[in-house]
């Protein structure tokens, strides 16, 4: 009998168990639409890593919490990751004994092989300026993650566009241009010393807070490629 009745009693308890965030990830509100597949709710953390330059490193991180590699969807978003990374600084300058001048994040998104092929083979490709399938907002990246409407952060990933390249000459005439193609976010540095998650209303933005950067680790940027962002829906 009062094992019928624990049974009976739990049954509302289970059904009210919401889904919640992992420990140390962020709860957000999203404005559900078709090009974030109806997401309205969602969790993100800038989770410390040595190699977060390198894109199967970062992934892989993610995939612990069951998560993908994500992306801030607004300037709220953005605001909020920036917040956060602060302590992700002192605690990867503290765990990989480096010092961390500026952070990046390794964020969602790098170019499809099929638009790297046609860049590789024109240096003068300006995505921004094609129509077709690998126009900036068509097919120029690929998402890990389609629970994010990647507009806000294409849209601030101008400066120098494309940038990264690196080319290197052979006996023949022969030339290989590689190009940098994973996203990377430059978090804003906020400006007063009392600046907390909650009071995020006086952040200044520098101009193009995207970079594109070396998906395998090498080369210039990965000198301060420390964090990586990783979300998901609550679970
Ligand atoms: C969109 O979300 C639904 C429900 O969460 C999911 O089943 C579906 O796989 C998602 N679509 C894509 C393309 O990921
Ligand atoms: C991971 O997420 C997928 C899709 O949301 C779900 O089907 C699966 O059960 C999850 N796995 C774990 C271990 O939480
Ligand atoms: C941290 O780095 C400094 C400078 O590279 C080095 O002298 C020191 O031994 C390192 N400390 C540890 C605990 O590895
Ligand atoms: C925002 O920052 C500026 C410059 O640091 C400062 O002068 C201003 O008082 C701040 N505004 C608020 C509302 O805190």
């Amino acid at each position: 009998m009062s094992r019928l009745i624990l049974l009976f009693l739990s049954i509302p308890f289970v059904l009210s168990a919401a889904p919640k965030c992992p420990e140390d990830f962020v709860r957000v509100e999203r404005t559900p639409t078709v090009k974030n597949n109806h997401t309205s709710d969602w969790c993100f953390a800038v989770l410390a890593l040595d190699r977060a330059g390198s894109r199967d490193w970062a992934r892989g991180l993610c995939a612990n919490y069951n998560y993908t590699l994500s992306i801030p969807e607004s300037l709220e978003e953005f605001r909020l990751i920036s917040a956060y990374s602060k302590g992700v600084t002192a605690a990867a300058e503290r765990d990989f004994n480096k010092t961390i001048t500026n952070l990046l994040i390794a964020v969602d998104g790098e170019f499809t092989p099929k638009c790297k092929a046609k860049m590789v083979r024109n240096w003068r490709y300006k995505p921004k300026k094609d129509k077709g399938e690998c126009g900036l907002h068509q097919n120029l990246f690929s998402f890990d993650s389609s629970n994010t409407d990647p507009t806000f952060a294409l849209d601030r990933n101008l400066e120098g566009y494309p940038n990264g390249r690196s080319e290197s000459g052979f006996p023949g005439g022969i030339s290989i241009a590689r190009y940098a193609s994973c996203l990377a976010m430059d978090p804003d540095r906020y400006d007063s010393a009392e600046f907390k998650y909650e009071d995020i209303t006086n952040h200044t933005l520098h101009d193009g807070f995207f970079h594109l950067t070396w998906c395998d680790g090498s080369e210039g940027e990965e000198q301060n490629m420390f964090g990586v962002l990783c979300g998901g829906p609550p679970q």
